[in-house]
């Protein structure tokens, strides 16, 4: 058990351009929204300033555009702590960003990947060395598939663990889906995975994420819910990266799964509870306060069948 794992995150960087409204406008329609915010995003770098608030030494492999959001999103990790030596940056090419409407409680994305597929399996071959150095590798599906396919590959040679967030979701191969220790979907995602032929070969790793209800894991063969936390939702815009970076520091620590998913729930719960993807993520002092708080801690295992 170690205090200060390293987690190495091989993915997406984005700026989300941000507005909110009173309704979701239909096919069609303009309306008058009320604000309009640019916070630095993307599953991966915010992963990584989850994993990083929570107490890791994070590695993050990734690239940008030679333009002010790159520069912008770079100075931020940096700012958070995140290692960037790995981040590249790439000409003539803009770097991601995801145009979001926070509306009724929830949210819309549309991403445009930009720099995002210029991490290749050349980039990751080139910083090899930060995924072998590693307690867990964290993944999403941002960045190329051949990719993620490379990565899991490297790490399994190297003996390190990976943790693969399966969103935006896409078809994955056997070769990935078996060979990586943990997949945490949310409930959409979950029912995709669902209809792999491995999914029998799979469903133990899988950790799915249910929003305030909690998170579901399989433990001796049945399937547990570790209930979540009620509180005043602002935006949940990365409140799943959250989960998942402080789920996989709280693994890399040593913690118990249904540990590591209880304080990941409860980071993620506080994540919600500000605007912005990642101005709302706890630290682990934070986390660790919520915790002692929280009346319902002694009731949080459930059976779900
Ligand atoms: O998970 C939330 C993130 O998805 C946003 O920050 C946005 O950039 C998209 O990648």
């Amino acid at each position: 058990m170690t205090d200060k794992p390293t987690v190495c995150i091989v993915g997406s960087i984005n700026m989300d351009l941000t507005v909110s409204a009173k309704n979701m406008p239909v096919k069609g329609e303009t309306i008058l929204g009320d604000d309009f915010f640019t916070n630095p995003g993307g599953k991966g770098a915010n992963q990584a300033v989850a994993a990083a608030r929570m107490g890791a030494s994070v590695n993050f492999i990734g690239a940008v555009g030679d333009d002010t959001f790159g520069k912008t999103v770079t100075d931020n990790l940096k700012r958070e702590g995140v290692h960037t030596e790995g981040i590249t940056t790439v000409p003539d090419t803009p770097t991601g960003i995801a145009n979001i409407i926070l509306s009724e409680r929830d949210n819309r994305i549309i991403v445009v990947s930009g720099a995002n597929n210029q991490v290749t399996p050349q980039l990751v071959e080139e910083k090899r060395k930060l995924i072998e150095q590693s307690d867990i590798v964290l993944l999403q599906l941002e960045i190329p598939i051949s990719t993620i396919e490379f990565t899991v590959r490297i790490a399994g040679e190297a003996g390190v663990p990976v943790m693969l967030n399966p969103a935006p979701f896409q078809q994955l191969k056997k070769s990935v889906l078996c060979n990586v220790s943990y997949l945490t979907p949310n409930e959409l995602e979950d029912d995709e995975l669902q209809k792999s032929p491995f999914y029998k070969q799979i469903e133990t790793g899988i950790i799915t994420t249910k929003g305030e209800q909690g998170a579901a894991f399989t433990e001796d063969g049945n399937r547990q819910l570790i209930a979540g936390h009620h509180v005043d939702v602002v935006d949940t815009t990365g409140a799943g990266d959250t989960f998942n970076g402080a789920l996989a520091t709280e693994i890399a620590r040593g913690k118990k799964l249904h540990q590591a998913i209880h304080t990941a729930n409860a980071a993620a719960a506080l994540s919600v509870t500000k605007i912005g993807a990642q101005n709302g993520m706890p630290t682990r002092k934070q986390v660790e306060e919520f915790l002692q708080e929280d009346e319902h801690h002694e009731k949080i295992r459930h059976s779900e069948s």
